[in-house]
């Protein structure tokens, strides 16, 4: 019989685009997961299961092998540290930035800046790989009310269009990184499963690769 593989999927917006991507490496949910309260599918291989969590659960499941490789953006990654994980693919799906940003024309802060954010981890390493000292302060979400409430001087989000942080009468300041979703594999995994992992990411680069090309 062949080993059991179980991928975690990220719920919420990756989730849609990460589909079209497994099917063309032939996995398929046996049911319609967006109309589903179950957490665990059946697909088209006896072999393969799916579990849907919460984006920032995915690498935490892979490291401690709940799952034998998930779906993540880089985000995630960088403020889970990627402990255990290997990281063979870029997805290039849910492209972002990932910023400092600030209200627009804010002066520059002097001494010790208040940051807020929900990425405290990568955030803590930016600022001290810039030698600058910050309070960091955590948030589950809207980081871009915290500059106008007084909350913070400066946010660490995500930025896509930009359009939230101008809606807010926020302004982009610093360039932390380029975000994508990639796919993790649990370091266990990939040399226990490897003979059933190494098709799969075959078929996924192959994927990427038409879709860049403007193949699909
Ligand atoms: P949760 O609600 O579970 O804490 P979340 O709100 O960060 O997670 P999503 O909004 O679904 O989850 O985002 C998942 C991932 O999509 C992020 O980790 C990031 O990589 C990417 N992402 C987030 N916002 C955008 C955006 N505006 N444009 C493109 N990609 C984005
Ligand atoms: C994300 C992010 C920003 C917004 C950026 O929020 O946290 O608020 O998208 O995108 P934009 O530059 O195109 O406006 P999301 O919509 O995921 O809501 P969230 O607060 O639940 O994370």
């Amino acid at each position: 019989m062949k080993p059991q593989l179980t991928i975690a999927l990220s719920k919420g917006r990756i989730l849609k685009e990460t589909l079209p991507l497994l099917a063309a490496a032939d996995i398929v949910p046996a049911e319609d997961i967006f109309s589903s309260r179950k957490l665990i599918f059946d697909t088209n291989h006896d072999h393969i299961k799916l579990v849907v969590i919460r984006a920032t659960d995915v690498p935490t499941y892979v490291e401690y092998g709940g799952a034998d490789m998930g779906v993540a953006g880089k985000d995630v990654l960088m403020e889970h540290g990627g402990a255990g994980l290997y990281e063979p693919l870029d997805l290039e799906i849910a492209a972002c930035r990932l910023m400092v940003a600030g209200m627009k024309d804010a002066a520059p802060v002097e001494g010790r800046m208040k940051v807020a954010t929900k990425f405290v981890n990568l955030t803590r390493e930016y600022f001290a790989r810039q030698g600058r000292q910050v309070d960091i302060i955590k948030l589950y979400g809207a980081m871009e009310l915290a500059p106008i409430m007084g909350l913070a001087d400066r946010i660490v989000d995500i930025v896509d269009t930009g359009n939230t942080l101008r809606a807010n009468g926020l302004e982009p300041m610093q360039h932390i990184a380029d975000i994508s979703s990639r796919l993790v594999v649990g370091q266990p995994s990939m040399k226990m499963k490897h003979a059933l992992i190494q098709p799969i990411l075959d078929q996924l680069q192959l994927a990427i690769d038409r879709r860049r090309e403007g193949g699909e």
